[in-house]
């Protein structure tokens, strides 16, 4: 692990948050915090506002009236949850195409961005609140996996190949060749920028069966999603087949099997929108 660290650090190669998030971030922790001073600061970011604003006008969030401005859609939405959002539009772009096979890269951020949606909506059908915090754990879930590429663009290829090839899972291959494996790679990062440690250890527990079954509900709410969106077939992480499940993960939600039908056209319905959003230029 260490290894990964100096490599990280020495090559140049970990992406740095836009100073608009920590401006961002800074504001929505000051508890004098005011809508006034988000609106500013997201008002001077042409690319942000735009996102923010289709995002309050999509089926994320199905307002039934038209959102037009930036400070009506921060009142509606909510400062952590805009801040949450800010990080999700902010994050797509550190990770370039000229750096990574662009092919894997697009499947990666549809497998990722699913993943959100679908860990936001299972977190809706059970009342949680606070639902963008979800979202935001779906979409960094195998964020590892983008920065090992990026790193080790060689050794990535092997692992994709054996994994391919094999059918065993990515981050048991992963730990074979490198000695860790994408949670601990995701989790490394995320330290590294500081987020809160609560979406550090669910990135580093989403494949871990023993830390799924005593965790926090967080972490059986991304295990699913993940599992949810192997099975619809959104995107790809890389593998062919889904990776293990802890059927407990489905257990601890306590959702009824009937919901997933529904679940899933959401999913669906959802994804087409918000994908455009996120990962359009
Ligand atoms: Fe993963
Ligand atoms: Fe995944």
């Amino acid at each position: 692990m260490k290894d990964l660290e100096i490599l990280l650090k020495n090559s140049g190669a970990l992406p740095s948050l836009p100073m608009v998030y920590h401006h961002i971030q800074r504001v929505v922790n000051d508890p004098d915090a005011n809508m006034e001073s988000i609106v500013e600061i997201i008002g001077e970011d042409p690319s942000l506002t735009v996102r923010l604003l289709r995002l309050a006008n999509s089926s994320f969030y199905g307002f039934p009236q038209q959102i037009n401005s930036l400070s009506e859609s921060v009142r509606l939405i909510g400062l952590k949850q805009v801040r949450d959002l800010c990080f999700g539009t902010v994050l797509i772009p550190l990770f370039p195409k000229n750096k990574v096979d662009p092919h894997f890269l697009d499947h990666f951020w549809r497998h990722n961005i699913a993943c959100g949606i679908a860990a936001r909506s299972l977190a809706q059908f059970r009342n949680q609140k606070n639902i963008e915090q979800y979202f935001i754990m779906g979409l960094v879930h195998d964020i590892g996996k983008i920065t090992i590429a990026m790193n080790l663009p060689d050794l990535f290829e092997t692992i994709l190949k054996e994994v391919i090839a094999s059918g065993r899972a990515m981050d048991e291959v992963e730990r074979q060749h490198l000695g860790y494996d994408h949670t601990e790679v995701g989790a490394l990062i995320l330290n590294e920028w500081k987020m809160p440690q609560k979406l550090i250890d669910i990135v580093r527990g989403h494949h871990n069966f023993k830390k799924i079954q005593s965790g926090p509900i967080e972490l059986s709410v991304v295990h699913v999603a993940n599992l949810l969106v192997h099975a619809m077939g959104i995107g790809s992480s890389g593998e062919d087949i889904p990776p293990p499940f802890e059927e407990s993960a489905w257990t601890q939600l306590g959702l009824d099997v009937e919901i997933l039908p529904k679940l899933c056209e959401e999913i669906d319905r959802q994804f087409l929108e918000v994908e455009r959003i996120f990962i359009e230029p």
